[in-house]
């Protein structure tokens, strides 16, 4: 029989995480303290852009298992729910490298006075470690149930537009429990995910701490691997040397691997950035800031790729951007996906017009978030619209419909044939045999 669940939090991770929990059959109840994104769900359409998420909403608000509220009492309920889910975001906190955990703690203020019988939280958010101890202490102190209310920690490490099968058929499931006084946590995360772990997904139990750094440490990993290669992009450049060649030749070994060594304009997003600098931040509160220096060259490196990119667009136009037509294909932070939060496409975009050039800029799901955060760029409806006229075009997100662009066809719209590939995404024989000067980002 299915578990009651809530889910604290609809955004990306708290609205899938809800949707899937719903398609394994259990009853479900997104919780949230925006009205406007509740309605939005409960119609079955999700707020953002994620394929295939619509339909599992559909389908599960459809057969009555989930169900969306902004009342914490009617989660807490005696006949609902006690399993509690929390999937709410930790934004960087401003003006500082810091994760701002508010969020975080609100859904345990307003919802732990409410727990009058044993119930169990899972954490799904990124936190610094040792938030979840903190928040077992402030649990004790508000929930009537006591020490009967668990608090665990089960990281999310799903991506965005593969948030559904990185949900469903996740690499792993880690739990992280109080080692000294473990409760009903594991038993209660076994039967919510036993349809998983039947198929085989490691279930891997921990402490609540090494849980917490499972997924920042994830994080660190993914994001150091991309400066591993973008800063071998920029040795290439200098030496001649081509880095998509260089990828495959190292890749190869599988102690390395081939995947995440795609150099490029660089990492974005919701998660990456914002993560490895909360990592520093939470290493040096903690006394441990030198292990973790290397995440400060890290990010700088990929911060060296917009300002590059921004120069190389400057040098191809002749010196100056002032004036200059300049066609951005792209302003995701990476294809699949409408989400622009530190996107490095939408980021160089803005440098350039900031030099002087009037930019279009084209993508074909990020417009409405790009223009609510950029607004006074140029917006195209298309490809052809953004590059009429242009001196040069860049693609920054590699969208398949950018992948597959005619050369030949494009030529005809821009002013001048000139190229910059800010994700090595397209074939440079191609374009250049079309009469496109072509640019990659480390490769010749
Ligand atoms: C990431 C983690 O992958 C995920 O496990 C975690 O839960 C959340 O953060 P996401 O932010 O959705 O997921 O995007 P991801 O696919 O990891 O890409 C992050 C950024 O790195 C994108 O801007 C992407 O374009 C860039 N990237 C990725 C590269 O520049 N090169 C690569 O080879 C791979």
């Amino acid at each position: 029989m299915g578990c009651k669940i809530a889910v604290f939090g609809t955004g990306y991770l708290g609205a899938t995480h809800a949707a899937c929990m719903a398609e394994l059959g259990h009853d479900v109840l997104g919780v949230d303290i925006d009205s406007n994104k509740l309605a939005s769900l409960a119609s079955g359409k999700a707020p953002f852009f994620e394929p295939g998420l619509d339909e599992v909403l559909q389908a599960n608000i459809e057969n009555g298992r989930l169900r969306f509220t902004t009342s914490y009492p009617e989660a807490a309920d005696a006949d609902f729910a006690d399993i509690h889910f929390i999937g709410v975001a930790t934004p960087q906190k401003r003006g500082e490298f810091a994760a701002d955990l508010s969020y975080v703690d609100s859904v345990i203020a307003d919802l732990a006075p409410l727990l009058t019988r044993p119930a169990t939280i899972f954490g799904k958010s990124t936190v610094p470690v040792g938030t979840a101890a903190r928040l077992q202490q402030t649990v004790l102190g508000l929930a009537p149930a006591r020490d009967d209310v668990e608090v665990a920690w089960n990281p999310e490490f799903l991506r965005e537009g593969y948030a559904i099968r990185d949900t469903l058929q996740p690499d792993r499931i880690v739990l992280g429990i109080d080692r000294e006084r473990p409760g009903r946590a594991e038993q209660v995360a076994r039967q919510v995910y036993s349809d998983i772990i039947a198929t085989g997904v490691p279930f891997l139990v921990t402490s609540r701490e090494t849980a917490e750094l499972a997924k920042t440490s994830a994080n660190a990993f993914l994001a150091t691997k991309i400066s591993f290669i973008n800063a071998m992009a920029e040795v290439c450049d200098v030496a001649g040397a081509d880095i998509i060649e260089l990828a495959d030749a190292i890749g190869y070994d599988p102690r390395i691997g081939r995947k995440f060594l795609n150099a490029g304009v660089g990492f974005g997003g919701g998660c990456l950035p914002k993560d490895i600098r909360a990592f520093m931040a939470r290493a040096g509160e903690l006394g441990a800031n030198q292990a973790l220096t290397f995440l400060r060259e890290v990010d700088s490196i990929n911060m060296r790729r917009r300002a590059s990119t921004v120069e190389k667009t400057r040098e191809l136009v002749g010196g100056s951007l002032i004036g200059a037509r300049v066609a951005v294909l792209g302003a995701a932070f990476k294809p699949d996906s409408d989400d622009v939060r530190d996107s490095p496409a939408l980021n160089i975009a803005g440098q350039i017009q900031l030099q002087g050039a009037s930019v279009a800029v084209y993508d074909p799901k990020a417009m409405e978030n790009s223009r609510r955060l950029f607004p006074t760029l140029e917006y195209a409806v298309g490809v052809a619209e953004a590059c009429i006229g242009a001196d040069i075009t860049l693609v920054l997100t590699e969208w398949e419909e950018f992948r597959n662009l005619d050369p030949a066809k494009l030529k005809t719209l821009v002013r001048e044939p000139r190229i910059v590939d800010g994700r090595n995404c397209l074939d440079p024989e191609r374009w250049r045999a079309c009469g496109w000067t072509y640019n990659g980002l480390g490769t010749r």
